[in-house]
């Protein structure tokens, strides 16, 4: 989603900032913009669509002479107001002097708008954001001050925000506040930045002051003064930054996305030498520090890709458990009666950790006092400030805005979690934790000869693309994989994908089928088996192209087959979800999609 980037030092500003949102690209974004705060006035340049717009508008307007040393940058994704120039950010005062730029939304917009205009005060663009700069140019009149002026304003917002702000009568300073939205601090010697995600500064800075809700910073070239919104100053540790800044280069490969599925088995291995030793799961660094016998129930709250990572925990966690597991996605929990208490554990799980319906979900949760979990791929992110236990995903950054690698890690996490927990509360015997380890410490080499095929996966996905639609089935274990490779396809190649359990295609979706429809199907060789190829036998009837994933192929009905290693049927969701990576991604490569950065989808949805 959007991106924040401010700088204030001794170097060329305009590529501080077009280098630190270069970084945020993989967010999602549909225009960007910046604004340089030199000696004669502040400059504001926008441009919609991507980075190399704005970057023709500034090599136009001959930026790289320009003497500023202090600036903020965005990217915007639009969520009031279409991804024009007009809407796009920095966002500027009547009188020029005061600048912003603001990532979450401002709830009380309209009103705070039509007292502004009734003030005299005159809007350019269809943002929530507008408002806040004309706020707060309105009080710096009353107070001279930047960061009093702010202050005051603040307490008229309601919503979410994270802004950088900068004031043409302080020229050394930028302001940073942050409220529901992450903002960071990076610090060098004199040199300072603000930014939204730590990606922007990797390679910059080594350290960083991560805000928390309600603070505000006064970032100067060589201080970082942190307040309260009362004025008090919060006394903030410094952190080093642990991620290398090579994470976000495609390291040789054409796009993120071929290059994180690609690293799956490596990640998975990692996890692995990390939680099994010696026919035992431990714990390791990690804590879980849940009371276990006090949890009478799960609920899983989740979006998106993560939403179908928790559906496969659900099927495997009953087996094993032995305990009602419930999956909701977070935007429909956040608006119905959840009948949960102090004997529920609650499980967040969110790639990005800034996904607003979900860390919504587990605030709700934490109202009804019960247990909480969340587990991310992002430690330093918003969603860990409401869990009473927190287990890191390790699967490094995720730039592709898909989500492989990250389900995937999610995936291995609720299997060895699971396993622990059925180890440690007796719920498995030693003999079925040993036999089940035996196959799964399998899976990385599996997923590698998975991965070995992909040039005839390459081939299959050649025929998909000429289809308008396509349908997913499956039963049991692999009917998220089902969802997930349904979601996958659209997200990046556009094609109408969707995924239904085998056994309801006969109840309404076989009307769609005929020679214009692919079928997909992920076959387990499990007692659903038989019934699934009965399934498959329905859809060929129809003259569907069926497509089978999966162990033997058993039957001659199929028009291609991708086969898979022999596993056992809870952990075949790990292996059957690398073919339909790889399908979604050689789909939208051979139809010429932008793959990493999907037309109107965010990494991060920082929005309910
Ligand atoms: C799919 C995808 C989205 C996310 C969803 C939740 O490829 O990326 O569906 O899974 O927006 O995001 P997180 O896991 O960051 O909460």
């Amino acid at each position: 989603m959007c991106g924040i980037v401010g700088y204030i030092g001794n170097n060329a500003v305009a590529d501080k900032l077009m280098d630190g949102l270069k970084n945020l690209e993989y967010r999602g974004y549909d225009s960007a913009g910046i604004a340089l705060n030199d000696n004669q006035k502040i400059e504001v340049f926008k441009a919609q669509g991507k980075l190399a717009n704005l970057k023709a508008v500034l090599l136009q307007n001959n930026i790289s002479q320009n003497p500023s040393h202090i600036g903020i940058g965005h990217i915007r994704w639009a969520t009031h107001g279409a991804p024009t120039v007009e809407n796009a950010h920095p966002h500027i005062s009547n009188d020029g002097n005061l600048v912003l730029v603001h990532n979450g939304i401002i709830e009380n917009y309209k009103e705070l708008r039509e007292k502004l205009e009734q003030q005299g005060v005159h809007f350019y663009s269809q943002t929530d954001t507008e408002v806040a700069v004309h706020l707060f140019a309105e009080e710096y009149k009353k107070f001279g001050s930047l960061e009093a002026a702010v202050r005051s304003g603040l307490a008229c917002l309601k919503g979410a925000f994270a802004f950088c702000i900068m004031h043409h009568n302080e020229q050394d300073k930028m302001i940073a506040v942050r409220k529901n939205a992450p903002l960071i601090i990076g610090c060098n010697q004199n040199e300072n930045y603000i930014a939204s995600d730590i990606t922007a500064l990797l390679g910059k800075v080594k350290k960083v002051i991560y805000l928390d809700d309600n603070e505000m910073a006064v970032v100067k070239k060589d201080s970082v003064i942190v307040k309260d919104i009362f004025g008090n100053i919060v006394l903030k540790k410094s952190e080093e930054i642990n991620m290398k800044a090579d994470l976000i280069d495609k390291q040789g490969y054409e796009h993120f996305m071929l290059k994180e599925i690609a690293e799956q088995p490596i990640i998975i291995r990692k996890i692995l030498q990390k939680h099994v030793q010696n026919n035992k799961i431990i714990l390791n660094e990690d804590k879980l520090n849940i009371d276990w016998k006090k949890v009478k129930d799960i609920t899983f709250v989740a979006c998106g890709t993560s939403l179908h990572a928790a559906m496969v925990a659900q099927k495997v966690w009953e087996n094993w458990l032995n305990i009602p597991v419930r999956v909701e996605a977070a935007s429909e929990f956040i608006y119905q009666k959840n009948l949960l208490n102090e004997n529920s554990l609650v499980i967040g799980i969110s790639q990005s950790g800034e996904t607003a319906d979900t860390i919504t979900a587990l605030k709700q949760a934490q109202n009804l006092n019960t247990q909480i979990l969340v587990v991310t791929n992002r430690l330093d992110s918003t969603i860990v400030r409401y869990a009473q236990s927190v287990i890191g995903l390790d699967a490094g950054v995720e730039i592709s805005v898909a989500a492989t690698k990250s389900y995937l890690a999610q995936l291995i996490t609720f299997y060895w979690v699971g396993l622990y927990v059925a180890q440690e509360q007796n719920l498995l015997s030693q003999d079925e934790i040993v036999s089940l380890l035996e196959s799964f410490e399998k899976i990385p080499e599996q997923i590698e000869e998975i991965l070995s095929h992909k040039s005839q996966i390459e081939e299959i996905a050649k025929q998909i693309k000429n289809y308008p639609s396509a349908i997913f089935i499956s039963r049991a274990f692999n009917l998220p994989t089902a969802y997930e490779g349904a979601l996958k396809l659209k997200e990046i190649s556009y094609i109408n994908a969707n995924a239904y359990p085998a056994g309801e295609l006969k109840h309404g979706p076989i009307a769609l089928l005929d020679e214009n429809m692919p079928v997909i199907a992920l076959l387990e060789q499990d007692e659903t088996y038989a019934k699934l190829i009965s399934n498959c036998e329905e859809a060929k009837a129809r003259h569907a192209f069926l497509i089978g994933i999966g162990g033997e192929k058993l039957s001659n009905i199929f028009d291609a087959f991708i086969k898979t290693p022999k596993t056992l049927s809870c952990f075949s969701p790990l292996l059957m979800c690398v073919p339909v990576q790889l399908l979604a991604y050689y789909t939208a490569k051979a139809l010429n999609r932008e793959i990493d950065q999907p037309r109107n989808l965010a990494k991060s949805v920082t929005v309910e």
